[in-house]
């Protein structure tokens, strides 16, 4: 395959940053997004051209690391799906493919298409953990929980923090990331002693970050590679109300 690719250049968080063309022959359609990147950069160092910077890690779609907007859309065009698990055989021979990186105030540029997304590290600082040693595996069976809530819960845990969600989200909002990781421990029974501190103090932190807010759009469960629903983001809601009205009377733990 013959693609022109159109990929945002940007040397560091000041530089303004522009649009490069860039034409690469003999593209596999079974190489994945991020081989066909490598095999740009494989021909533009020789010519003595920066290679483009993108981040990348596992390349098995759990890491959450692989971020960038494939002609408008976060992760590309198929449903349910990381960058580095899309296929160029999803595109066309002779096609033009705009690459950029995720945009949000919260997510600054670092490089090309390279984004600083500690902002999500901060927000599971503030909260999004159970902080009492709990020893030793038990019993699978020693703490109860409703097969339902289960479900619910490893569904959430499958939320990776790409950060998708928030770049196809006209508010920058990161409510669809912050929901999950509260309602994974909100279902059970491990996560309710913290679970007014940790629902208040990350809704905090995220909103401090510079994130917007939900308007209700749709566009996070749209384009999650992990299918994580809105739904959570009524439970977080739910939660932080809960909160408001418990915290007053219950001691801090
Ligand atoms: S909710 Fe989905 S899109 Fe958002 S960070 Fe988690 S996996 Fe990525
Ligand atoms: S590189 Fe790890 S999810 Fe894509």
């Amino acid at each position: 395959m013959t693609l022109h690719l159109k990929i945002w250049r940007q040397k560091n968080r000041e530089d303004k940053g522009q649009m490069a063309d860039y034409t690469l022959e003999n593209v596999s359609p079974d190489a994945s997004f991020l081989e066909m990147l490598d095999q740009l950069n494989e021909e533009l160092i020789p010519q003595g051209i920066e290679p483009v910077a993108f981040d990348h890690d596992c390349r098995e779609g759990i890491c959450g690391m692989c971020s960038l907007m494939i002609n408008g859309q976060a992760h590309g065009p198929e449903a349910e799906t990381t960058t580095c698990q899309l296929h160029m055989r999803k595109f066309s021979d002779g096609d033009t493919i705009v690459i950029e990186p995720f945009r949000a105030r919260a997510f600054p540029v670092e490089k090309d298409l390279m984004v600083d997304r500690s902002a999500f590290d901060e927000i599971i600082a503030a909260g999004g953990f159970i902080s009492v040693n709990t020893g030793n595996a038990q019993d699978a069976n020693a703490i109860l929980v409703p097969k339902e809530n289960a479900d619910l819960a490893m569904d959430a845990a499958a939320c990776i923090g790409c950060g998708a969600c928030v770049a196809s989200c006209k508010n920058a909002s990161a409510m669809l990331f912050v929901s999950a990781k509260v309602s994974q421990m909100a279902l059970l029974p491990q996560g309710q002693a913290e679970a007014s501190q940790r629902v208040q103090n990350m809704v905090k932190k995220m909103d401090d970050l510079g994130f917007g807010n939900c308007t209700n759009e749709a566009e996070c469960e749209a384009s999650c590679p992990k299918g994580i629903e809105i739904t959570n983001i009524a439970r977080m809601n739910r939660e932080l109300l809960k909160a408001a009205v418990v915290s007053q009377t219950t001691p801090k733990v």
